[in-house]
């Protein structure tokens, strides 16, 4: 993950489009936000429903199983179509911003570790060494997809 991310991040300010690729490559990167974050979102819903009793933990697994692809499939869509758009990467927001990328692609590597856990705890009450990493795990990633969507949306204004 890291090295994919460092490749991307050296090469990004060397490339240059034209404006028409340009705007194909803004379209990929918003398709591929609303395809990796749309899915994390689903799968954080019903852990939050699970968490108020509404779902069950097996419900929760498969739809976090379901969606892992679309995740990373958006994830690595949106780390080539950033670098396509040439960030400046000697901004310090878009710094923070591309710490936070890296930072979400490592904790959804350390998710699925947790997501193994909580499959083999099932339906019993979960041990704090089972809940608290898969709830800090699931703070760091809706942190960081936030802290990336919001920088990507404030640096695009004019
Ligand atoms: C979790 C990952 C990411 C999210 C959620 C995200 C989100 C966004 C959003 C919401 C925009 C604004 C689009 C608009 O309003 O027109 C944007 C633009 C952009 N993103 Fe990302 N992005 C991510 C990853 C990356 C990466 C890894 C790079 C670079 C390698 C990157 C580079 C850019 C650039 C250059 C723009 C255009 C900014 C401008 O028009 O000045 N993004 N991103």
């Amino acid at each position: 993950m890291t090295v994919v991310w460092l490749v991307v991040v050296l090469a990004a300010p060397s490339l240059t489009l034209s404006p028409g690729w340009r705007t194909a490559a803004l379209f990929c990167h918003l398709t591929c936000l609303v395809v990796g974050f749309g899915a994390v979102l689903t799968v954080d819903w019903f852990s939050l429903r699970w968490l108020l009793r509404r779902e069950r933990i097996g419900t929760v697994l498969t739809t976090a199983r379901g969606s892992h692809l679309l995740i990373w499939l958006g994830l690595v869509g949106l780390l080539v179509s950033g670098a396509a758009l040439g960030p400046d990467t000697s901004s310090g927001l878009v710094r923070l911003k591309l710490f936070a990328v890296l930072v979400v692609g490592i904790n959804g590597i350390f998710l699925g570790r947790v997501s193994d856990r909580l499959a083999a705890a099932g339906d019993g009450p979960l041990p704090w060494s089972t809940l608290l990493p898969a709830a800090a795990a699931a703070t760091i990633s809706q942190l960081g997809w936030w802290a990336a969507t919001l920088i990507g949306f404030w640096n695009a204004q004019p």
